[in-house]
């Protein structure tokens, strides 16, 4: 059988849809695999189709279809994991629920991987979670976000060699996946690698209250509805756009013999973190008047202060975020504003769920 497919599993969802748009474009054979759980996965596939009519290949299914995600695994040159249960709030509600999702189907997907030849390269989508609530990091507040006490953690961002530190049901899924993908590296020779990445945003983003904060705050903006923040809004985290997060996972792949086995910090760096706050001073240039914020308290495992430390890749790929903040945040209200209908559908949908 040819192994030349790129296979992305979650291939319907945000991040998905974006790189399913790179590669496509870019000629690759490209299968996508999705159970379309997620609000707004039948809209993106719609416009997939739409774009690329007849150009990749669609698996509606979900992956506890083992038979089924063997046969398409056997193709591919290259699998991007992303399929998952993506929110913290989620997995409080369903643990065993995240446990299947996140942990038994990627050990699954590896399991499959490791029985065949000439194993594919894999990237496993993981996340800043892994490194706990971060309680430890000493911080002081600057006007509205905080800082950390240590000056070289302020220049560079949480790196690799952080503790892991797993909290909530997510974290933990979320963190044993990306430990056994590691380890399924080291002991079996696949060439995986693993991404924990902090907050991306862009356009194909459905954001909730549960995840996509970035997208959920400029929707309610355009709905013309209050922000809620949970916490005081100090808390800073660092932002990164769709289009550069692709960049990297292409470059990840281009570089396999180098980010095999590895884990990566992906995010958009100290130049790109902003807390809460500094935010919603951003974006009130969308609205008629200053946006009305509701404070509410802090959630489990809830991380005061998170920056990546994006040099670890960087020094493999040269890889860098290109796009400003300001730049990235227009970009998306614009597909925001573009996809109106479509945007406030889900979003009514989401509610009465
Ligand atoms: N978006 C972010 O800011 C962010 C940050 C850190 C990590 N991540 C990780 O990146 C990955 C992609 O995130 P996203 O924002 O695109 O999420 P998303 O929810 O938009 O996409 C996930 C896709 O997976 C599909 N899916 C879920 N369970 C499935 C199953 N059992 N079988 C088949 N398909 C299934 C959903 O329908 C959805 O289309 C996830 O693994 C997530 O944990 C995302």
């Amino acid at each position: 059988m040819k192994k030349d497919n790129i296979v992305i599993t979650g291939g319907a969802g945000f991040i998905g849809t974006n790189l399913a748009h790179r590669f496509i474009k870019n000629g690759n054979a490209v299968i996508l695999v999705d159970n379309l759980s997620r609000a707004g996965s039948k809209k993106n596939l719609q416009w997939l189709n739409r774009t690329y009519h007849g150009r990749f290949k669609l698996e509606i299914m979900d992956l506890t279809n083992r038979c089924r995600l063997e046969e398409v695994l056997q193709s591919a040159a290259c699998v991007y994991h992303l399929a998952a249960q993506v929110a913290v709030t989620k997995s409080l509600e369903n643990p065993v629920m995240d446990f299947e999702t996140n942990l038994t189907n990627t050990i699954n997907i590896l399991e499959i991987l490791r029985k065949l030849d000439n194993p594919p390269f894999l990237l496993f989508t993981s996340t800043n979670k892994v490194y706990g609530n971060l309680h430890d990091i000493i911080l002081e507040k600057s006007g509205q976000r905080y800082i950390p006490g240590d000056r070289n953690l302020e220049k560079h961002g949480v790196d690799e060699k952080f503790p892991l530190d797993f909290y909530s049901p997510y974290g933990c899924s979320k963190g044993a996946a990306d430990q056994y993908v590691l380890d399924y590296s080291r002991t079996f020779g696949i060439p995986a690698t693993v991404f924990r990445m902090s907050c991306i945003y862009g356009p194909h983003q459905f954001g909730t209250e549960d995840q996509g904060w970035v997208a959920h705050f400029l929707i309610k903006v355009l709905l013309n509805e209050p922000l809620t923040i949970f916490g005081d809004g100090c808390q800073v985290r660092d932002i990164l756009y769709i289009d550069d997060l692709v960049d990297a996972m292409v470059l990840a792949y281009k570089y396999s013999k180098e980010t095999a086995g590895r884990a990566f910090t992906i995010g958009g760096g100290p130049n790109l973190g902003l807390s809460l706050n500094e935010f919603v001073n951003k974006i009130q240039k969308y609205c008629d008047s200053f946006p009305q914020v509701v404070y509410e308290p802090w959630r489990l495992a809830d991380q005061k202060y998170y920056v990546s430390n994006i040099q670890r890749f960087r020094s493999i790929t040269g890889w860098f975020p290109k796009i400003e903040t300001d730049e990235g945040i227009g970009r998306l209200f614009n597909w925001l504003q573009l996809n109106r209908e479509l945007i406030s559908s889900e979003y009514e949908k989401e509610k009465i769920a």
